[in-house]
């Protein structure tokens, strides 16, 4: 009886079918990591050129899934979009849609073995050289991350230590990253960070535990251990969501000004569209893997196109705006193991069209900047042809 309810479960695998997952999934991720792990590669396998110069990094129909126990998960689907230099590129979807996974494939952090980039490109460009992160082995990477690529998280306290003292984790980032510079030399630096960031005692500051410090104090430590080594570009993920939002709005300031005054370029992961509003000069909608809609924060917010971009639209309060009920849209994500070779979002949508029954929709340029991936824009693709 107890088996039958649970072999009814449409998410139901056998012991031995798990097994033989497993086995297959450890052949193919055993592969991706002796590629990873090879110790002398030639430059010419990983190093490659911009599509465009302009941009600092170029996500190519990135492809990462996970080898899970159940099946494939496949978290990134095919994520296509561009970081220009010195611009704030803001990343909005539900919960589980791939945001983190897109960031954490660029800083080669995606949790291996059982996740693995397994298709497309990473252009990133270091000012020098440019590299396909894809395909970058381990030691070189290293020497990237956190010097030129620098990841700001959600909660402070998963980034400092909180049995060392904050000079103490400050100037270990320096050490490690300038091994010739004195212990004067980086002391003074630390500390004219800490300034920077608008600590105001950064003398006591340099002396204090994290726990002696208030969530926005510990915020703004992360923010100057990032641009430590003035990085070509700044992962925010979700960098304020601890935060109340005085301190939010401050963090939010300090980060845009900082941004400016070394020249790099933010990627803003959010579930907030007011701060991407306020942030974003370009915004990227991800579904369930996939980019539904991306365009500069001018075409989404003035001109939302997919039904889902108009759902999250519909479902922020807006000041002055008298409503009886938020809107809310209908349902949930789809299971990400085994997803259908259709719109993902089309059994939420609520403008489906007869269309939508098709495979997955291509991607439709609406205007020069902005493209999304729905069948309501049919009539955009088939004027191209036309012409
Ligand atoms: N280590 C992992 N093993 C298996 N699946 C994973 C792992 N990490 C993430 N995933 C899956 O990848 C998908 C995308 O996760 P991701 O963390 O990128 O979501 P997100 O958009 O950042 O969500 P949130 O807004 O909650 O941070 C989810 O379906 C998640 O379950
Ligand atoms: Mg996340």
């Amino acid at each position: 009886m107890f088996n039958n309810k649970k072999k009814k479960d449409q998410n139901y695998i056998s012991a031995s079918e798990s097994r033989r997952i497993s086995r297959e999934n450890r052949k193919i991720t055993r592969e991706f990591e002796k590629k990873r792990e090879r110790k002398h590669v030639d430059p010419s396998e990983y190093t490659t050129k911009m599509h465009d110069e302009n941009n600092v990094v170029e996500f190519d129909n990135l492809h990462t899934y996970f080898f899970t126990d159940i099946g494939t998960v496949k978290s990134v689907d095919g994520v296509t979009f561009d970081v220009p230099i010195g611009k704030t590129v803001g990343i909005v979807g539900e919960s589980g849609c791939g945001k983190s996974v897109t960031s954490l494939s660029l800083m080669q952090l995606v949790q291996r073995p059982t996740g693995q980039i397994v298709e497309g490109q990473i252009r990133f460009n270091d000012g020098e050289t440019v590299y396909d992160i894809a395909q970058t082995p381990t030691n070189v990477m290293q020497k990237i991350r956190g010097n030129k690529i620098a990841m700001i998280f959600q909660e402070p306290m998963t980034t400092l230590n909180p049995i060392f003292r904050i000079g103490m984790q400050l100037d270990e980032v320096l050490e490690l990253h300038y091994p010739d510079w004195d212990k004067e030399k980086i002391k003074a630096r630390t500390i004219e960070m800490l300034g920077l960031v608008g600590i105001a005692n950064a003398e006591g500051v340099y002396k204090m535990y994290p726990h002696e410090l208030s969530g926005g104090m510990r915020q703004r430590v992360c923010i100057a251990m990032a641009l430590m080594c003035s990085p070509r570009l700044i992962i925010a993920d979700e960098p304020t969501t601890a935060l109340d939002v005085t301190i939010q709005a401050q963090i939010l300031d300090l980060l845009r000004q900082l941004k400016d005054k070394i020249n790099s370029s933010i990627m803003l992961i959010t579930h907030d569209l007011g701060v991407i509003a306020e942030m974003a000069d370009y915004v990227v909608v991800m579904y369930a893997g996939r980019i539904v809609e991306k365009g500069t924060v001018h075409d989404i917010f003035n001109n939302p196109s997919h039904p889902y971009t108009i759902g999250l639209m519909n479902s922020k309060p807006v000041v002055g705006k008298k409503v009886d009920e938020l809107y809310c849209i209908p349902g949930k994500v789809p299971n990400p193991v085994a997803m259908p070779n259709y719109c993902y979002f089309r059994d939420r949508c609520e403008m489906r069209t007869e269309h939508c029954d098709g495979e997955y929709p291509p991607v439709i340029q609406l205007s020069e900047t902005h493209q999304c991936s729905c069948y309501r824009y049919l009539d955009y693709l088939n004027k191209k042809k036309g012409e």
